[in-house]
């Protein structure tokens, strides 16, 4: 649902983040940024390039697909190169991920990347991709500015990974993965979604492989964001699942580095002595697992989301959208727009909820969008 928080902000010019706003109830007397009534201050922002994707993975997409967003309904090169700009400028902003639906799919990605770069040369700018083309552009996206990658990856057996991307491009993006790492685009890190009775039985074998290549692997709980809704607890794998399954191969302890708001929580991995408590030695590296259903890490979100066609989403589970294209299409100011920006951070839910018993009981309301419409 797309909520009105008015039309261009009373205040005009004010100094984003120092004015009161009556449409979000935000108060005057704020620092400048995208706070909100919890405290918390978003600075890393994700932005969707495009709704469309080139797999149809089960947790995320029907087998027929979505809908398409027309061209037109999509934020132009010039539109996401403002909104960053406001962002980062206005706003905050300290870091971009570029994210879809498929990145790579857009025809313009090099000149997005590259406009972005000169604009903020110091930005760290990276994307979240599936891989597939990644072998071919790896080069190109180095050169025009991206920072680095994040490539899903769930699991290393062709069959496997047909069925649950339902295309049989596992070489592709075992060749795109490779590529990233060759462009410089490291650190190279891998997301997996564990899918009960299907890749979670692979998880060790798929941290060894990542290990063994200096990639950093993230597993993932699968969370209620697909579009055939066919997600229940029952089948989730959960973190502690996770961390059992790994403990047969590996040894996992704390990573000292500060985790900083971030999905992942990471570990060092050493390998386990066969049949004891033990080790075998050195740190092979780390692996992060993302617990957003069982643990989740909500207090410390410093993430604001825009969709594809230019709405803000102040978390995964938003059911409330704002429109933030709509009112630069209509000519609104930079300080209109960080305005907007602003009302619709502030009332930014302070948990999704997902944590609470029975979320696979009847009354449990999924968000409208599926991952593929938000952007990871
Ligand atoms: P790096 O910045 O590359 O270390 O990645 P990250 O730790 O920020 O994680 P990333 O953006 O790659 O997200 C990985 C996965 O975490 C996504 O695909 C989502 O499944 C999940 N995720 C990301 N952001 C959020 C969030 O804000 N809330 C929840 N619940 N899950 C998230
Ligand atoms: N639950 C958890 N993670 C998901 N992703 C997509 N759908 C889901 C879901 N339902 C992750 C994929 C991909 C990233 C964009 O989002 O692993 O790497
Ligand atoms: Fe942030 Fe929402 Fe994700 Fe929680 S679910 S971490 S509040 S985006």
């Amino acid at each position: 649902m797309t909520v009105q928080l008015g039309m261009p902000h009373p205040r005009g010019t004010a100094i984003p983040g120092t004015g009161a706003s009556a449409q979000s109830g935000r108060p005057a007397g704020l620092p400048a940024g995208l706070v909100d009534r919890y405290g918390r201050r978003a600075t890393d922002m994700r932005l969707s390039l495009t709704d469309k994707c080139n797999l149809r993975c089960t947790y995320c997409m029907p087998a027929e697909g979505l809908e398409w967003l027309s061209k037109q309904a999509v934020m132009s090169a010039e539109e996401i190169v403002r909104i960053v700009r406001i962002g980062v400028d206005m706003l905050g902003v300290r870091e971009l991920r570029l994210t879809g639906g498929e990145p790579l799919v857009r025809a313009d990605l090099l000149d997005i990347i590259a406009a972005l770069r000169q604009a903020h040369p110091e930005l760290p700018i990276s994307m979240t991709t599936n891989g597939v083309g990644l072998d071919k552009k790896a080069a190109g996206l180095k050169a025009a500015g991206l920072s680095r990658i994040n490539v899903s990856l769930d699991s290393l057996h062709e069959e496997t990974f047909a069925q649950l991307t339902r295309r049989p491009f596992l070489n592709k993006v075992l060749a795109g993965v490779d590529a990233a790492w060759a462009a410089g685009l490291g650190p190279v890190k891998l997301n997996a979604v564990l899918m009960r009775g299907i890749n979670d039985a692979e998880s060790p074998a798929l941290l060894a492989w990542a290990l063994d290549r200096g990639y950093e692997l993230r597993f993932i709980e699968q969370m209620p964001l697909d579009a055939d809704h066919g997600w229940t607890r029952r089948n989730m794998i959960t973190a502690a699942e996770i961390r059992q399954l790994l403990s047969a191969d590996f040894v996992l302890g704390p990573d000292p580095r500060a985790r900083d708001g971030a999905p992942a929580e990471r570990f060092e991995v050493r390998r386990r002595m066969p049949g004891t408590a033990g080790t075998t030695g050195p740190v092979l590296g780390t692996v992060g697992i993302i617990a957003s259903v069982t643990e989740p890490f909500c207090s410390d979100c410093r993430r604001t989301r825009i969709t594809a066609e230019g709405k803000i989403m102040s978390c995964l589970f938003s059911r409330d959208e704002v429109d933030l294209l709509g009112l630069l299409r209509e000519g609104a100011s930079d300080e209109q727009l960080a305005g907007r920006w602003q009302d619709a951070m502030w009332i930014k839910p302070k948990a999704h909820g997902m944590d609470h018993v029975g979320l696979d009981a009847p009354d449990f309301v999924q968000p409208d969008r599926s991952m593929s419409a938000i952007g990871g």
